[in-house]
């Protein structure tokens, strides 16, 4: 299957989603919902925990607030899903494709810089679901299914968008495009690496 252009360049991710992953997704709707359910899970902790980390950054707790209550709304929406299909919220995996993106992010040096990365990587988890959904809302058979990724979609393009406004407010504007490239660099080659699974989102 051809990629469409804007496919291709979503979001500025340079390596684009093996077309073989959609048709795998497709044959494992439990687990592929599973992992999807965790990861909503898991943006919604990760938003907790930003808005402890960095209370004296008010745009952070103003704007990553409701994206508490809307990732949460997301796993609800993915569960009552599984549920609706008779199908079971089976366990959580291990997730190495966040496991590879955490490594690169700057643990020591200068609080800013530890700030910039975190915002960075949830971005960049952010843009690589939403290029996801997005294959598979254009992908799937299923009309039903194509219209609930859509949903998912537009919603972390929106995020996707915020991370990186989060990041600007606080560092130069330069140094976020610089080290935006980096991040974009890299998320490539771990894609390269991962193997391609249908049952999980990334
Ligand atoms: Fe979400
Ligand atoms: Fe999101």
């Amino acid at each position: 299957m051809e990629l469409s252009n804007d496919t291709k360049n979503i979001l500025g991710l340079h390596l684009p989603t093996d077309p073989r992953w959609v048709n795998l997704a497709e044959k494992s709707l439990e687990d592929i919902l599973t992992d999807h359910a965790y990861c909503e899970q898991k943006a919604t902790t990760t938003c907790i925990s930003l808005i402890q980390r960095y209370s004296n950054k008010e745009k952070v707790v103003i704007d990553l607030s409701p994206i508490v209550t809307e990732e949460w709304g997301h796993f609800r929406l993915v569960l009552a899903e599984l549920h609706k299909r008779n199908l079971k919220l089976g366990p959580q995996r291990k997730d190495e494709y966040v496991n590879a993106l955490l490594e690169f992010q700057k643990k020591g040096g200068h609080i800013d810089d530890r700030f910039l990365d975190q915002m960075l990587t949830m971005a960049l988890i952010e843009a690589r679901s939403c290029e996801r959904f997005k294959r598979l809302s254009e992908g799937l058979n299923d009309a039903y299914m194509q219209k609930f990724y859509r949903r998912f979609m537009e919603s972390e393009a929106g995020h996707y968008t915020l991370f990186i406004e989060l990041a600007e407010t606080y560092i130069d504007k330069e140094k976020v495009r610089r080290r935006w490239k980096e991040w974009l660099d890299y998320e490539a080659g771990v894609i390269k690496n991962i193997e391609v699974r249908g049952d999980r989102i990334h």
